[in-house]
């Protein structure tokens, strides 16, 4: 089966990332041709700091391939580098309507009371979203909750170009994880954990040291309700009990039991160690990658190659279909 996922490089991943959608595409990529993309042109939509975003692109890679990800297995390659994805997205915006495009909720969410501040490109970028996933025929798209409502767009502009020009791109699904597949923030557990977000309390990035990781999962917001339960209507503490799970491997409410009686503190500090030891070595060989950059960037552009010559032989096909080609 053909997977492709992307992660945009603003700021250094967090766990949301690495559980809801970094995990899930590794899980695939032995029985599976993957396709993993640094979406460095979504990460533009807002405000952006060039010098960053340049690092951010190399973490990005390095964070994917020190998360599991095997270049020699998987195409590990840069959206921006491969004009095909632009040129779709172009396309695709003809495609869309603008009721549906007014209906992404990830746009209001992000927009918020500003609509008429922020970038065209943070309102188009679902159609540059579907590009990505249109070009490479991928099946199947591993992705966190917040992302359904993109891939379900991308399903409808697949059906509505191969009814309106012939059967060019396969209709993709998303891979949503029962757990994990949204992460809350660990300052406001209503909302989900985001990079973007004002406070860097909220979120546990991959580069986190040990001390920072403690603070942030003692700051966490839980609830005074006494006993433990793994029950969403206590965000706080289910979300802690979901991010233990995961690395566990165990069922929240297992977890649950077993800190009962032991209280909030002891999960906390279980949360801490247990967390500190997970990423620890993905942020050790994040950055030895990151400083051997020639042969990072050697393998993002071998990748990017690959995955171009897929992209552009869709381009190719879409240009026929809608009559442009001569
Ligand atoms: P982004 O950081 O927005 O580029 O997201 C990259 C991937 O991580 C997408 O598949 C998101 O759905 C996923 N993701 C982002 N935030 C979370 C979260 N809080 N919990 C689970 N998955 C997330
Ligand atoms: N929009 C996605 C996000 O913010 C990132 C992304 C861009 C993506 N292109 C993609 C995810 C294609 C899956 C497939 O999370």
């Amino acid at each position: 089966m053909r997977v492709l996922t992307g992660i945009q490089p603003t700021n250094f991943l967090h766990i949301g990332n690495l559980f809801g959608a970094l995990r899930p595409a590794i899980d695939l990529q032995r029985e599976n041709d993957l396709f993993m993309m640094i979406a460095d042109y979504h990460a533009i939509t807002a405000e952006h700091d060039p010098v960053k975003l340049h690092d951010n692109i190399l973490f990005t890679a390095a964070s994917y391939i020190a998360a599991g990800i095997d270049p020699t297995k998987t195409v590990l390659f840069q959206q921006s580098q491969i004009p095909a994805h632009t040129e779709l997205g172009w396309v695709l915006q003809t495609v869309a309507r603008m009721g549906e495009a007014k209906r992404m909720t990830q746009f209001k969410d992000k927009s918020g009371s500003n609509e008429d501040k922020v970038s065209v490109g943070l309102f188009t970028y679902p159609t540059l979203m579907a590009a990505d996933i249109l070009l490479y025929d991928a099946e199947s798209v591993p992705v966190g909750d917040d992302q359904k409502q993109h891939i379900e767009f991308t399903r409808d502009l697949a059906q509505r170009f191969n009814r309106d020009f012939g059967d060019t791109f396969v209709v993709p699904e998303p891979m949503i994880r029962k757990h994990g597949a949204r992460l809350k923030s660990l300052t406001e557990p209503e909302k989900k954990m985001s990079k973007s977000a004002p406070s860097a309390k909220s979120y546990i990035s991959l580069t986190d040291d040990p001390d920072i990781i403690a603070k942030k999962v003692r700051s966490a917001t839980t609830d005074s309700e006494p006993g433990m339960t793994f029950s969403k209507d206590r965000p706080g503490l289910h979300n802690l009990l979901t991010i233990l799970s995961l690395i566990e491997d165990a069922p929240g409410d297992e977890l649950a039991s077993r800190y009962d009686g032991m209280g909030t503190k002891a999960l906390k500090d279980d949360l801490t160690e247990r967390l500190v030891e997970h990423l620890r070595p993905i942020s050790k060989e994040a950055q030895n990658l990151v400083d051997n950059k020639d042969e990072l960037i050697r393998v993002i552009a071998n990748g990017t190659a690959a995955a171009a010559k897929v992209a552009n032989a869709k381009i190719a096909e879409v240009r026929e279909r809608i009559g442009v080609a001569l």
